[in-house]
């Protein structure tokens, strides 16, 4: 059984999901660590798991040293909407054990200024016939890290980047307890 730590900065969409298949013998959530105020803290202490706020703007070059001193008998780190760049060192401590979920076919739209709805305008922009997105290991290189898995979406003709979104965030609340299951699997 693997015991995850969850980084968040938003809504929380992703935890819910990893929450909800929570209920087997893969993995478990230990902590849920935000790097701001947001609406994810409340689900996760509605679910009973331990949610801890340190603030981005409080801690500045201390964050990750903060965060690092909640991760007591950690397997796995998933940033699941998490919006701060992670430190080099906090990289390097945890190597290939901090995952993270974009929303795009990676190599494909990432990279800095691309997170948010901002991925799918670039994808429209494009004139893409598919989308999707993306599990990766977290290295130094902003979402350039080995992809683990992958979902795809069609791309329609008259898609705003509202609705792609959408359209993608359902194969992501798919793929993230996927992918925490397969690598439970692998140790
Ligand atoms: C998701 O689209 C995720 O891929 C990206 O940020 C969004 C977070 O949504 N990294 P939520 O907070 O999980 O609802």
């Amino acid at each position: 059984m693997l015991r995850i730590a969850v980084l968040i900065s938003g809504g929380g969409s992703n935890l819910k999901s990893l929450i909800e298949s929570q209920d087997n013998n893969y993995y478990k959530i230990d902590v849920v660590i935000a790097d701001r105020k947001c609406g994810g803290l409340n689900i996760a202490e509605n679910a009973g798991i331990k949610a801890v706020l340190i603030d981005r703007k409080l801690y500045k070059d201390e964050l990750f040293k903060k965060i690092d001193e909640e991760l007591s008998n950690i397997d796995l780190v998933v940033l699941a909407g998490f919006l701060s760049i992670v430190d080099s060192n906090f990289i390097a401590k945890w190597a290939n054990k901090i995952i993270n979920i974009h929303p795009s076919l990676l190599p494909k739209f990432g990279g800095k200024g691309m997170y948010g709805i901002h991925v799918h305008e670039a994808v429209i922009a494009n004139k893409e016939k598919e989308s999707g997105c993306t599990v990766h290991y977290v290295t130094d290189t902003i979402d350039g890290g080995d992809i683990i898995m992958q979902a795809r979406v069609e791309v329609k003709e008259d898609d705003t980047p509202e609705i792609l979104q959408k359209r993608v965030l359902v194969e992501e609340h798919k793929l993230l307890p996927a992918t925490v299951k397969k690598l439970s699997q692998a140790v």
